[in-house]
């Protein structure tokens, strides 16, 4: 936060503002206040199973948003059952909360699973809400544009 305030003090031109608040909170009453031509990139870097799929839907809904998400996959797997076997009670709730509770069905779990046990952490997302043909092309071409510079 105080590097942000730092960016914000450097820049006092421009119209910056900065919100300390839960992110699961803040972001469905960030989409309902977006206007008309309104536009905006969200980066969501949560931290274990912070963050809930109540946040993730009105982004969905907003067609006015571009998404990128790091996602804990890993935190998923841990809580997901393998085999066949039925998903623990006590993470029954927090899974519900991250993929929807609607979603807690066999056939989710199970494409969540990789088949290398080796596989990886995170996952990086990036989702375009619009509708738009239009600014589903450019969204897609400017964001195989980042990747591509910064892949080695
Ligand atoms: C994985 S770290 C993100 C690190 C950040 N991208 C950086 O480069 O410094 C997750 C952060 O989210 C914060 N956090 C956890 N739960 C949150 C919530 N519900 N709303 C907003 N932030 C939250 C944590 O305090 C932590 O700083």
């Amino acid at each position: 936060m105080a590097e942000l305030e730092q960016v914000k003090a450097k820049h006092c031109n421009k119209n910056i503002a900065t919100y300390s608040q839960d992110a699961n909170i803040f972001i469905p009453e960030f989409c309902r206040k977006l206007k008309h031509l309104d536009r905006a990139v969200v980066l969501l870097d949560p931290f274990s199973t912070q963050l809930e799929w109540n946040t993730l839907a009105p982004i969905a809904r907003s067609e006015k948003i571009d998404l990128w998400l790091l996602f804990p996959i890993s935190v998923i797997l841990r809580m997901t059952p393998k085999h066949g076997a039925k998903i623990k009670p006590e993470w029954k709730e927090t899974l519900g909360q991250m993929v929807g509770h609607q979603r807690l069905g066999k056939s989710t779990i199970q494409t969540c699973h990789p088949k290398d046990p080796d596989g990886p952490l995170f996952l990086f997302y990036f989702a375009v809400s619009s509708r738009s043909p239009k600014a589903r092309g450019l969204a897609s071409k400017v964001s195989k544009d980042i990747l591509a510079k910064h892949n080695t």
